[in-house]
Parts: C-alpha cells; structure tokens; sequence
C-alpha cells in the first residue's frame, strides 16, 4: 500500500489533512513533535513518529512513497525558527526523500514566495525561506507539486478554487479546509508533471482546478 509522511500532521491543515488521508484509507506516517496532539486520532493506518525537525529526522522517510510537507513555524516565532523550520528543514526533507526515493513530494509554500522582495518587510524573512525551500525542491529532480496558498482562514470548506490570483488582496485567501482538501486530491492523483500553483478560494471544483 502507498504510504504517505505527512510533516508537521499536528497542524492545522496537518490534522485535517490526516484525517482526510486516513478516512480515504490511506497508510499514513504522521510526523509530530508531540504525539498527544494526535491522540484523538485513531486508526490502523496511522503511525506516528515523534521528531523535532531541528533534529534529525530522517527515519521518517523510510517506504514511504509520498511526502507532504506542511509544517511552518508560525507567526509568533522570530526569524531563527523560521530559517530552522520553513527554510532548511523543507529543504532537509527534499534532500531525504531523494535519499529514500520517494515518488511525489508536496510542499506548502506561501503565495509571495515567487517574489519576496515585493512582500509586506514584516514577512520578507518568511518569504525568502519560503522561496528557497521551493527552489531546492525544484532543483531536487524529485517530482514534485508546490501548492503557494493565500492567505488562510478557519471557515467551513467551500469545495472551490481557483490558481488564478484574484485581483483585490482581500480575496486572495483560502480556507485550511478547503487546502486540505486539494492535497489529499494532489496525493490521490499526481499530475505526470511537476507542479507549482497558487491556491485561493474560487469557482472551480477540485478536479477542474488541478486537472
Ligand atoms: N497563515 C497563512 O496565511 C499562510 C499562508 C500561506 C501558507 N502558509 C503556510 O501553510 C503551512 C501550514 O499552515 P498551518 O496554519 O496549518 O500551520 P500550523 O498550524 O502553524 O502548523 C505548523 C506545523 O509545523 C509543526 N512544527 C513547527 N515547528 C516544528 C518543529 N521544530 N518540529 C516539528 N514540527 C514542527 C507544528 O508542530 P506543533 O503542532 O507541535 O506546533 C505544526 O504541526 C505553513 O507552512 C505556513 O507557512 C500559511
């Protein structure tokens, strides 16, 4: 059976996401770096590994097919975390799966990351690890899809999308739902090509946007 590393599964799309691979009967490896974030979830074809990705993490990867990478280090934290956790953990888990000869590697990214000079200065640092991350996948000779979503809201999933960047910024925002859903759609049918789309709620159904 394919199995599926879900990075950073004690998030908020992380756990949603697992949830959603595993109701679809998906093996999935889920890596937290504290399990009881997960211990409402039960299931068969859950595993989970505890690891810190300042750490090494590499075990993680072992058998395991896919790779979805959706873990940040948060807005509250300073650059140091960031470095450590957007920019050179992804790039870490690129350099693993490569090692471990993984099929499909998804990686979160954030819209901005095309040009982070151009972002809010605030964000910038967050940018940059961002579109370092995404080059080094890129660069990788993985196979790879790099979802950039908008901004993100808690609202009930609205089930459509556009990868067309609306022209107000107010709209360009995407429910954690709704971007779960598109990378358990991602998972279950990998393009032949290699990936890189923005992500905002639109008018499209999921296999529309991502045919
Ligand atoms: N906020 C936005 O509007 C926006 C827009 C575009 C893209 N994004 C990106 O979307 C992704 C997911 O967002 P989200 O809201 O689901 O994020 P989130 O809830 O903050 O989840 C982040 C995950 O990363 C894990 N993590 C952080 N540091 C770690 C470490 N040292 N070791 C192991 N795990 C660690 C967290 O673990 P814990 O549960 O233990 O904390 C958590 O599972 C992020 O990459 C974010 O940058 C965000």
């Amino acid at each position: 059976m394919k199995k599926t590393l879900i990075i950073g599964a004690s998030g908020q799309i992380g756990k949603k996401l697992t949830q959603l691979m595993l109701n679809d009967g998906n093996d999935v490896v889920a890596l937290v770096r504290d399990k009881s974030k997960l211990s409402d979830i039960t299931d068969k074809n859950l595993h989970v590994i505890e690891a810190d990705l300042t750490g090494n993490f590499g075990h993680a990867f072992k058998q395991c097919t896919n790779v979805v990478f959706v873990a940040g280090s948060g807005g509250e934290t300073g650059a140091d975390k960031t470095i450590l956790i957007d920019l050179w953990a992804a790039c870490r888990s690129a350099d693993y799966a490569k090692e471990n000869a993984v099929k499909h590697f998804i990686l979160v990214s954030s819209i901005g990351a095309d040009a982070p000079s151009t972002g809010p200065e605030s964000i910038q640092p967050y940018l940059i690890a961002k579109h370092v991350a995404d080059e080094h996948l890129m660069r990788s000779g993985l196979h790879y899809s790099i979802v950039r979503p908008g901004t993100l809201t808690n609202d009930d999933a609205k089930g459509k999308f556009t990868t067309e960047r609306p022209a107000q910024k107010g709209d360009a925002t995407v429910t954690r739902e709704d971007v779960a859903k598109a990378l358990l759609f991602i998972v279950n049918n990998p393009s032949k090509e290699n990936t890189l789309t923005e992500l905002f709620n639109g008018s499209k159904n999921i296999s529309e946007t991502f045919k």
